[in-house]
Parts: structure tokens; sequence; C-alpha cells
């Protein structure tokens, strides 16, 4: 049978993508939570050992990106995100299984994230085969000063 490539590709993202994160970041995430990183986090963990930034590219345009931190056997999703009007196209989870593939490359066992909870994208990694393991309490702050929790999820991943 013939397979239908996505029109996005993903690739390894730097500095230089930084502008281009940026708007998506805050298009996907908004203000609402507290869940967004601001431009100098982002800067600051970019050349630090074991973090990958990869971008979905379609054309010129970054519509996605995905942030993540590898340390010895563990993997950790820091950020996911795309364009919300690009949602529900399969990009983010082009992302996540990229993330979880190169993680299980690098002979990584576990792979984990913190998510706000009630967020929507709990749906997608539970699909995906993640599963809840801790909530952390009033971890995200919101600017109009509300606190909300996050949720762990983890997966193991075997090479
Ligand atoms: C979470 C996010 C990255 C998902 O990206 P996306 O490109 O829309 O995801 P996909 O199209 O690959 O969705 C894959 C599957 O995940 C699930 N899913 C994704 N978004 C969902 C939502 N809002 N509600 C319920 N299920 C959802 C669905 O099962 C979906 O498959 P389907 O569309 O065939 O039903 C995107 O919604 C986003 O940028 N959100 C804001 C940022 C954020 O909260 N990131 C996560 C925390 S770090």
């Amino acid at each position: 049978m013939a397979t239908i490539e996505h029109p996005v590709c993903l690739r390894p993202g730097d500095s230089s993508d930084l502008d281009a994160v940026m708007k998506v970041m805050t298009e996907a995430f908004g203000d609402r939570y507290g869940e967004a990183w601001t431009r100098s986090q982002c800067a600051g963990i970019l050349p630090m050992l074991g973090v990958s930034l990869v971008v979905a590219r379609e054309g010129e345009n970054i519509v996605g990106f995905s942030l993540s931190r590898s340390v010895a056997d563990e993997s950790e999703l820091l950020l996911l995100a795309v364009l919300p009007s690009r949602h529900r196209e399969g990009i983010g989870g082009l992302l996540l299984d990229n993330f979880v593939e190169r993680s299980r490359s690098a002979g990584v066992t576990r792979v984990h994230l913190e998510v706000r909870d009630g967020n929507p994208a709990i749906e997608m990694y539970r699909t995906a085969g993640f599963r809840p393991v801790g909530r952390r309490r009033n971890y995200y702050h919101a600017p109009d000063g509300r606190r909300f929790d996050a949720l762990t999820f983890a997966q193991d991943v075997f090479s």
C-alpha cells in the first residue's frame, strides 16, 4: 500500500530558531496558565548537555517544536507545542513519537514529562502510552495569581 508522507518534516533546531519557536510558544500556550517558557529560559537551556530542540517545518515555516533533555538513562519532554491553526493534523504526534524514538535509540529506558492538570494534551500522552506517576501541587503560576497542579507522566521504553 502507498504511504502518504506528512507535509511537515522534523529537523534539529538551534538558537537561530528561537524567534519562530517563541511565536509558536506564545500562540500555543497563551498566558492563562503560566505554562509557557520565556525566551531567556529557552536560550539558557539550549546549550546545556543533553538538551534537544526539534522543530516541525513546513517549507520555511516552523509550525511546532519539542524541547527535551536526557540525563543518564532518562529523558524528559520539557515542552511540546504546535501553532493552534495547525492543531489536530498529527504534528504534535509526530514530535512526540520522535521524542520517544530518539530516547529509545539513545539507550534511554524511561521517558517522562510534566503537564498541567486539565491540559487537553493529556489525552495525547495517554494514547501514546504515558501513564500518570505523580502530582506536583501548585506547580504552575498563572499571571492572575492562580496556581495549577502539574501531573507527571512516564513511560518505560525498551530498545
Ligand atoms: C498538545 C499539542 C502539542 C497537540 O498537538 P497536535 O498537533 O494538535 O496533536 P495531534 O494532531 O498530533 O494529535 C494526536 C492525537 O492526540 C490527541 N489529542 C491532541 N490534542 C487533543 C485535544 N486538544 N483534546 C483531546 N485529544 C487531543 C488525539 O487523540 C489526537 O488524535 P486525533 O486528532 O486523531 O483525535 C497542541 O494541542 C498544543 O500545542 N497545545 C498547546 C501547548 C501544550 O499544552 N502543550 C502540551 C504541554 S507541554
